[in-house]
């Protein structure tokens, strides 16, 4: 069936808007899921008449979307109205209130109304409770929704008094809480892998398994968010998002059905029970923070816009963490994420344990099953085989899958599908409250032994992080699993 609604999208002239939401609802469009009735109204501080905005999107839509079509791009535009406003200003609140009821796509009272937060995070509570004080949600007869970006907050108190504003006016059905690497196609797999194999199944527990490592590695440095990030760094920016919420999928236990609730249920079992081992010492987590490097051309964090002169934000994390429950006890899961560490690389290692002595002794070929999250999306299991030949050493092979052979064009992009479930209400992709709530809780413990005084260190630009991230999984005798 094709989507309808009145798509409010707040923060439209912002980064996010222009590189990932308009190019995916302009895919969707494309994709003829759109119905007549889907209109999208532009929210933002600039000044700008319906075609000036439609020019400003244009390039950036062609850019960052599956599909480059002039005609289509026409059809699109004309879905769109753009809606000027400076969210400090009651009145401007009272006049996009009067705009949107007066909408005769909302006159039959059916048709939903999605806002979409996609601006800095301080504005959504002023967002709401503007529209909240002009009377509008009283007014409101249809259904409707509310989307926000993350980051939910910068601590558990921030995100619990955010919660407490939003729930004021949205049920918790009616709130979407987005965490787009759940829309990463390989993200979705780690289900599918684990409980559609049933050899996965019996050998997903810590008798078989020796670790598991998650890695999320950017090439980009912070650009022109210095000012969020400086207040945010690593560990709350990505950590308590986008690599908790993997961990949680990789760890959690058979839910009784498919369900969302059922599912997340099982996330939020792993997060509560998420622990750093060693508490009271600095032991299991590194922080760093990039440094120029002068041969790549690449500036340090400190020289970037919007940064304090000593800042002490970590632009790296790597973490040693266990899962309490009987399926991982005595299983390390190392995590590490960074800014600036050379590649673009997103992948996750189960590292399966080497049971007794085995009749061909082979060092550091362990079994391997290896999620490819990004750029390349793809599953690989790592095996030893005989090398060809006379020789009956054994080698490691792989069985690989590798999704880019499997689809032709472009993948489709985790907010196509974020955009897609949100306007669906559907809540697989988004995450319940409790997930942020215990996820907070976990950071903010973090936060704290790290405010004890961690040492922060640093490594070159362009470079995948500090030394000491090698020392934190090397205390074990394990190493991080590198992939190309
Ligand atoms: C966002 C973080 O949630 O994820 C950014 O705020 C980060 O700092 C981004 O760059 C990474 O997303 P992706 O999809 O490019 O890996």
């Amino acid at each position: 069936m094709k989507k309808s609604a009145v798509f409010v999208l707040f923060g439209s002239t912002g980064d996010l808007a222009l590189k990932k939401l308009l190019p995916s609802l302009y895919s969707l469009h494309c994709q003829g899921e759109l119905g007549d009735d889907f209109k999208i109204v532009a929210v933002g501080r600039r000044e700008f008449d319906h075609k000036d905005f439609v020019d400003f999107i244009q390039q950036s839509v062609a850019a960052n979307s599956r599909y480059v079509c002039d005609y289509r791009f026409i059809s699109f535009s004309e879905r769109i109205s753009y809606f000027k406003m400076d969210f400090q200003l009651e009145e401007d609140y009272q006049s996009l209130s009067t705009s949107l009821l007066s909408d005769s796509l909302l006159q039959s009272g059916e048709l939903p109304l999605i806002f979409y937060m996609a601006t800095a995070p301080d504005f959504f509570r002023d967002i709401t409770q503007g529209l909240a004080g002009a009377g509008f949600f009283e007014r409101l007869k249809n259904p409707k929704r509310l989307v926000l970006e993350k980051p939910f907050g910068h601590d558990l108190a921030s995100a619990s008094e955010f919660n407490a504003i939003f729930s004021k006016y949205f049920t918790e059905e009616e709130i979407f809480r987005t965490d787009h690497y759940l829309g990463k196609e390989m993200v979705q797999n780690i289900l599918s892998m684990r409980f559609a194999n049933p050899i996965f199944e019996k050998i997903w527990n810590s008798e078989f398994i020796d670790n598991i490592q998650i890695t999320v590695f950017e090439t980009e440095g912070i650009g022109s968010r210095g000012g969020y990030y400086d207040s945010t760094g690593a560990l709350r920016d990505m950590v308590q998002s986008h690599l908790l919420q993997i961990l949680s999928l990789l760890a959690m236990e058979r839910p009784s059905d498919l369900e969302i609730e059922s599912l997340r249920d099982r996330k939020v079992e792993v997060i509560k029970n998420i622990k750093l081992e060693k508490v009271d010492s600095h032991q299991d987590i590194v922080f760093g923070q990039y440094v120029a490097n002068q041969e790549l051309g690449l500036k340090g964090y400190l020289d970037e816009e919007k940064v304090g002169a000593e800042s002490s934000t970590e632009t790296f994390a790597a973490l040693k963490l266990t899962v309490d429950s009987p399926r991982w006890r005595g299983v390390p899961f190392f995590l590490r994420t960074g800014k600036r560490c050379g590649k673009r690389l997103a992948y996750v290692v189960v590292e399966f344990s080497e049971s007794g002595s085995s009749l061909f002794p082979s060092e550091d070929l362990s079994n391997l099953l290896v999620i490819k999250i990004q750029p390349d999306e793809g599953i690989y299991l790592q095996l030893r085989a005989k090398s060809l030949g006379s020789s009956s050493q054994v080698i490691p092979v792989s069985l690989d899958y590798s999704a880019a052979c499997s689809v032709s064009g472009r993948g489709v992009e985790a907010y196509e599908r974020i955009l897609s479930d949100a306007i669906d209400a559907n809540h697989q992709l988004f995450t319940r409250w409790d997930e942020i709530e215990s996820s907070w809780k976990f950071i903010d413990n973090v936060g704290q032994i790290c405010g004890c005084g961690i040492c922060l260190d640093d490594y070159q630009a362009g470079t995948p992080g500090p030394e000491a991230a090698a020392r934190l999984i090397g205390d074990s005798n394990r190493s991080w699993r590198e992939i190309i």
